[in-house]
This record gives structure tokens, sequence and C-alpha cells, in this order.
């Protein structure tokens, strides 16, 4: 499961059919694949499935207070004021403050004397959308401390996948409690200088947010959504980056006729009318995102009594649903394996097969609040990559992939780096 998830998942289904209980301590966990099970799971029309059930177990001791780990009323409450901060306006401007930030990242990746070097993406598409986090998330440079918050961070989500439950000194899960106490306080310190003013970043927005009924977030509140937005939007962006980076280093047609694109805009820093334009780019990420949704799967657990296409599935049981699965369905895309950006193209339109053909953002009351604003920082950082490096991966190199909890490369991504501007 660990090495290959989907030829898992595809071989399982071939002897049990789509729908699967497997033994687990006093419960049990039931696999659901296909559009349709992803469907009816995350759009859980009768209520059956909560997410604060399935995840929080997993991320509950060091993210607490997640808006994903929260249903019904209160999930509604907490979305109706977050939605605020992602409203069209203010993602023109995080873009506006943006394209500096990501010319000075990336144009460091190579000294100014070095035409070309051997460099790991991985780490450094980190690192930028870090920086990027601190500026248009919090506001802030983060300079000096960027380590010490990279590391907490890292901590934190490494605790969600951590196989042993307490927080024994040294281990996993405490490091992540203890990472969570340095954004805590971090987070804690700037919040009245934030509440005191209002600027163009997610936690002042957070701060002035109210939503059409008059509601707004506490001061607690916006500490913990502020720790779970930058992990959701920091560890999903880099992964996606990465992926389309390999991806068109196996196929530089594809990254050269981006790059040709590119060039035709004649602007080295995006606007937001400009994304529209970027069709290919736009097919390109989609594609990464089908091929390796940073988020390979989503726990639910049943909590009423239900029936599936004659399953049932009862209160108490965990549920997995696995996107990635359904990306990879032959019944949907047409040879899923490789990599054809063009199947997302106008003519071909795989994706519209079925409503939860392609759900690397998920589906239903919990649908990623951020797609947009990851799609526009996605190309934005591609366009400025592709006017100024081309890159290449050795012959016949394949990315080693660690898919949980957030899909990323074992060895870092090597790959050579070439200015070109
Ligand atoms: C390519 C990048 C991203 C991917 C693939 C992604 C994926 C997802 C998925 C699958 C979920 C649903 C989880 C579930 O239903 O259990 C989700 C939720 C969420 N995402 Fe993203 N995400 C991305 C980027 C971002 C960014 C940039 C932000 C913030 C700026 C963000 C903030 C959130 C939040 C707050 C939720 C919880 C929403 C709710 O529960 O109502 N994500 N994301």
């Amino acid at each position: 499961m660990r090495k290959d998830l989907v030829g898992y998942l595809q071989r399982l289904e071939k002897m049990h059919g789509p729908v699967w209980r497997t033994p687990m301590g006093p419960g049990a966990i039931i696999t659901m694949l296909g559009p349709d099970a992803v469907e009816f799971v995350l759009k859980n029309r009768d209520g059956a499935f909560s997410s604060n059930r399935g995840w929080v177990p997993f991320i509950g001791r060091v993210f607490p207070g997640a808006i994903m780990a929260m249903d019904g009323d209160e999930h509604r409450y907490q979305r109706r004021i977050m939605q605020v901060a992602f409203r069209k306006s203010a993602l023109r401007t995080y873009l506006e403050q943006m394209g500096p930030a990501i010319d000075l990242g990336i144009n460091a990746w190579l000294k100014p004397d070095e035409p070309s070097a051997a460099r790991q993406m991985y780490p450094l598409l980190k690192q930028l959308t870090l920086d990027l986090a601190a500026s248009v998330f919090m506001g802030v440079e983060l300079r000096e401390s960027a380590k010490e918050l990279n590391r907490a961070f890292v901590a934190t989500v490494a605790a969600s996948i951590s196989i042993i439950r307490v927080a024994i000194p040294g281990l996993t899960l405490w490091r992540g409690i203890r990472g969570r106490e340095v954004l805590v306080k971090r987070f804690r310190a700037l919040l009245p200088g934030k509440r005191a003013t209002h600027t163009a970043d997610f936690f002042s927005e957070f701060c002035h947010a109210q939503s059409e009924q008059g509601e707004r977030f506490t001061d607690q509140e916006i500490i913990d959504h502020m720790i779970f937005l930058m992990m959701a939007a920091h560890d999903t962006t880099s992964s996606t980056l990465t992926t389309m980076i390999y991806l068109l280093a196996r196929h530089p047609e594809w990254q050269e006729r981006l790059r040709v694109k590119a060039v035709s805009m004649g602007k080295a820093q995006l606007e937001h009318d400009d994304l529209e334009q970027l069709e290919e780019l736009s097919w390109s990420m989609r594609e990464a995102l089908r091929l390796t949704p940073p988020l390979t799967s989503m726990p639910r657990m049943c909590i009423s009594d239900t029936v599936y296409q004659g399953y049932r599935i009862k209160a108490g049981q965990m549920v997995g649903v696995y996107p990635m699965h359904v990306h990879y369905m032959p019944s949907l895309w047409t040879n899923p394996q490789s990599f054809d950006p063009e199947r997302f193209s106008p003519a071909r339109q795989e994706d519209k097969r079925h409503a939860f053909a392609w759900v690397p953002f998920g589906g239903g009351a919990h649908v990623c609040i951020g797609q947009h604003f990851a799609t526009l920082q996605v190309k934005a950082i591609m366009h400025q990559l592709l006017l100024r490096y081309r890159w290449s991966i050795a012959p016949g190199y394949a990315m080693p992939y660690q898919l949980v909890p957030i899909a990323k490369p074992r060895d870092g991504l090597p790959v050579t780096l070439q200015r070109i501007a």
C-alpha cells in the first residue's frame, strides 16, 4: 500500500468489488472506491459521515480547531466567516504581493555566476512557499525565524501520521505538539497588531472578517485557523509544484510549449486577468493533480447507519475514500498512467465524465476553500520559473514518492537547473 497505493487498491477491487471492510481493533475501516462512492461520502446528504470523527484521530492533537475537522452548523458558521478572506478582490491583492517575492526567491536558486547547477527542487519549493505564506498569510517577513517556523510546521504535519499516538518526549507526536506551541506563541504575539490595522494578508483578513450575518472570529479561532491554513496551503502547493516540475522534466516538449506561451505573454509577473489565458498551464496543473493529488485519501467516520448501493455501513466504522484511485480509473481516463494535459482541453474534457472524476480538492461542504488561491499561486510561480530556468532530470530517473500524509518526493527531486534569463 505504501509503495503503490493505486495498484494495491486496484488489486483489492478485483478481489472484493468497490466496497470492502477491513477489521481494525474493535471497529473496521470501510474502503469505498469510484466516483459515485466519493460523491456519496463527500456530499454526505444524510449527514451520516463525520469529518470531525474522521480527521481528529490524525490531526486533533496538533491542529485543534481546524475547520476541516468540524461538522454541521459549527463548520458552516466558521466557513462563512473564512470565505470573506478568499473573495476575488482579496485574491487579486495576494497575487500582486506574491509577484516580487517569487522573483526574489527563485532568482537566488542559482548564483549570479552559475549558468547551471544541480539542485534539489523540493526543499527549494518548500522554502519559497513558506516565505510566500509568511508574507501573504501572516503579513510578515520571516528572515531569521524562518527556520524555527519551518521546523515547527514540519513537526506538526509529521505528527499527523505518527503511529504512536502517545506524546512520548523525543518522538513524533511530542515534537508535533511542541511545534504547535511555537506556532501558537508566534501568532498570539502578532494578533493585537493585526486587530489594530487592516492589511492585505489572510491574518489581518481573519481579524476583520465579518460574515453577512455579522459573525466574527474570536482570537483563539484566528490562531487555530491560521496554523491550519498555513499547513494546508504550503505543503499542498509545494507538493503540486514538485510534481509539475518532475513531469515537465520528463516531458521536455511540454516544458518548451509552456515556455513559449509564457514568453508570449510579454510580462515577467502575472496579473489576475492573465491567468485565464494560460490554458496549457492550467491543463498541466490539473494533470499533475490528477496523477499525484497531494491528499491521496480522505477519512470520515460513519455516525449513523447508512446504505450505499446495497452495502450497509454502520455507525462507528471509519470510511476511506481515495481521489487518487478515481484519477487512474480506465473507465474515466484515456491511458490513465500517461501524462497527457490535453485530456483537460475543451475538445476532450475527460474530467467532465463524472462530477467526481477529478477530485484533488475534494468535494461537498469541505471542498478546498483555497482551490482558487492555490491555482493562482502555482501558476504565478510556474510562469516565472519557465521564464527564468530550463530544468532536466537524469536519464531514466523516476521520482520516488512518499504519499502520506501529503505527497512528496523521498529524494528531494534532484534536477539540473539552467538559467535562461
Ligand atoms: C493544490 C493545492 C491544494 C490541494 C490539492 C488541497 C486539497 C484539499 C482537500 C482534498 C481538502 C478537503 C479535505 C476533506 O474533505 O477532508 C481541502 C480542504 C481545505 N483546504 Fe485545501 N488544498 C490545496 C491548497 C489549499 C490552500 C492554498 C489553502 C489555503 C490558502 C487551503 C485550505 C484548505 C482548507 C481551510 C480546507 C478545509 C475546508 C473545510 O473543511 O471547509 N488548501 N484541501
